[in-house]
């Protein structure tokens, strides 16, 4: 169990959760049975999606933990790589020793330790790549990095509107190939990324 945690102030970055959403919205319309596990942001619950609301990605890891056994994993949430090492109870105040400067420590990596082999492996797992550069290639390597079956990379570069925007483009990266999406919007994602799951589910029955 972790403590919970309240802070005055954070380090996040600008996903809005919007494709993860999508995500979950998208299998719950193809029939699945779906917990979706999300991070702070401002959007309803999809209807039909058993929802969790974690704030760290410690919780997060728990919550995926305790969702499993499952079919399928989808990793869709921009999770922080790093956090404060140690949460001031208190406000830091602004004073005359200057800056403060704050100590980060690893985040656990949730998808790389649910795509670890072990009983408990959904027998599909699927990752997202966040790249500013050389996207397919990043992402390749966070293929077997991480162990999951298939990443869907996408750019979150400077202009690229992915973070926050209702579009993206991503391309389709398995351990035999790679294959890139036209621009669409993130619900048509989706919907075209729960068919190749399903596909993918049915052909290795
Ligand atoms: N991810 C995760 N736990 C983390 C960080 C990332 O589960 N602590 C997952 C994301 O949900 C995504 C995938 O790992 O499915 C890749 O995330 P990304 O931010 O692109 O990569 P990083 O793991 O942060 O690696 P790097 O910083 O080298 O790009």
């Amino acid at each position: 169990m972790i403590e919970p945690i309240d802070p005055v102030r954070f380090i996040g970055n600008r996903s809005s959760g919007q494709q993860g959403f999508a995500l979950a919205e998208a299998a719950v319309g193809a029939g699945a049975r779906v917990t979706l596990i999300s991070g702070p942001v401002t959007l309803p619950d999809p209807p039909g999606a058993s929802v969790v609301r974690v704030e760290t990605a410690r919780q997060m890891l728990e919550a995926a933990r305790a969702a499993l056994p499952a079919d399928v994993f989808v990793s869709a949430a921009a999770v922080a790589d790093w956090r404060v090492e140690a949460v001031s109870g208190q406000k830091l105040k602004k004073g005359a020793r200057g800056a403060p400067v704050l100590s980060l420590v690893e985040n656990p990596d949730i998808l790389a330790q649910i795509a670890a082999t072990s009983a408990t492996r959904p027998r599909l797992v699927v990752g997202f790549a966040a790249e500013t550069e050389n996207v397919v290639e990043n992402a390749k390597r966070k293929l077997s990095r991480k162990g999951c079956d298939l990443i869907v990379a996408n750019s979150v570069a400077e202009g690229s509107g992915t973070f926050g925007g209702a579009e993206n483009e991503v391309h389709i990266v398995t351990a035999s190939g790679a294959e890139s999406w036209p621009r669409m919007s993130k619900p048509e994602v989706a919907r075209k990324l729960i068919e190749l799951v399903a596909a993918r589910l049915g052909s290795a029955q």
